[in-house]
């Protein structure tokens, strides 16, 4: 049956709130009033602006592709969803990892495409395996979608695995959607597979690594005839931006190493106290967080459904249970908090394993 909703995206949004809230993604807010911002400039008339050119440019400029290689849309989320219905037609196969961020098989299913998968495994270190791309890849297959940084390990797919990728995708006339949210946050930033040749569809937002998630600044990297497709698509669906965030999310590319900061550093101290805290845990498994902005454990005693509902019951906080990206014996950890946040988070979260024991 075709998707008609995103169930973890109505968890996620609507949980009850907890002191340590571990379960976003994102890094802390950024307060736009901190920046030189005139209300004047947010051109309050009422007009709205197809393909907004500043913002395109600003877009292309940052991540080195040309303005005729961008689209706009609302957030990575809806950027996921154009660049997969200008790609795929009912009946179509879309190959998908496993595990991966939910709303990319919803975002598939509801367009009438036909999921299939391949496995990223936790003994690979989450990595891309192409041997069991290429066994699950069919002549049907017409789109392959992945989260580089991945989502939930932040495992980087690195350019040689990428090109590969792209070998076997132009022998099946396949598309690759790289959702690349979490990109600016691998050590060091990673380049765009846009770079890599026209089978590459990537998008991103300001949301996760820049702490500007309310402006909805998403976008979509894409061969100029595919992004010419995906625009005219989007009259069907947003139209335009909003006109106003159009103009802040300008000022925001302008000022944009301001916004980040000290985020790196913090991430940074994060990363080395997820991994003590990992060192000195026999009931947990996990790569070495280095770098992204959330990480992925196992728990050696199974179902962490039931470890998140004791931390929040008992400790305050909160967990993202592994059921939710089809492993339930992991859970994800958000580093995107404040350092004290996490460390006592970390803290709450020792203590409920052990109560579980
Ligand atoms: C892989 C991935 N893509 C997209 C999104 C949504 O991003 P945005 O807020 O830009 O729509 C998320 C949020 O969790 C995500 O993890």
């Amino acid at each position: 049956m075709r998707s008609m909703q995103s169930d973890y995206m109505h968890w996620a949004k609507f949980k009850p709130p907890v002191r340590f809230a571990l379960t976003a993604s994102e890094v802390p807010h950024f307060r736009m009033d901190t920046l030189p911002i005139d209300i004047a400039d947010l051109d309050l008339d009422g007009a709205s602006h197809p393909r907004y050119p500043p913002l395109r440019d600003a877009i292309a400029r940052r991540y080195a592709v040309r303005p005729d290689q961008v689209v706009a849309a609302d957030g990575t989320s809806m950027a996921n969803f154009l660049a997969m219905a200008a790609l795929i037609e009912p009946g179509d196969e879309v190959l998908i990892e496993r595990p991966t961020y939910e709303p990319l098989l919803g975002a598939a299913s509801f367009l009438g495409g036909e999921i299939t998968r391949f496995d990223r495994r936790p003994e690979d270190g989450f990595g891309i395996d192409i041997d069991r791309v290429a066994a699950a890849l069919t002549d049907r297959t017409r789109l392959i979608a992945i989260t580089n940084l991945h989502n939930p390990s932040s495992a980087i797919t690195d350019e040689n695995d990428l090109r590969a990728l792209a070998e076997l995708a132009g022998a099946s006339n396949a598309r690759i959607l790289v959702d690349e949210v979490y990109l600016d946050s691998a050590v060091p930033p990673g380049r765009s597979a846009a770079h890599l040749g026209p089978e590459f569809v990537c998008t991103n937002s300001l949301t996760k690594v820049y702490g500007l998630s309310g402006l909805r600044c998403g976008w979509i990297l894409a061969d100029p005839d595919l992004a010419e497709r995906m625009w005219r698509l989007n009259d069907l669906f947003g139209v335009n931006q909003a006109h106003q965030a159009e103009r802040l999310a300008c000022l925001a590319f302008e000022l944009l190493d301001r916004i980040l900061g000290d985020t790196p550093a913090m991430l940074d101290r994060n990363r080395a106290l997820f991994n003590a805290f990992v060192a000195g845990r026999t009931d947990v498994e996990s790569m070495p967080a280095a770098q992204g902005i959330v990480a992925f454990p196992r728990w050696a005693r199974g179902d962490t459904d039931r470890l998140a509902a004791h931390l929040r019951e008992h400790y305050d906080t909160a967990v993202v249970p592994g059921r939710w990206f089809e492993m339930p014996d992991h859970f994800r950890v958000g580093l995107g908090v404040p350092t004290d946040v996490l460390e006592q988070g970390l803290n709450r979260i020792g203590a409920a394993l052990d109560d579980l024991r």
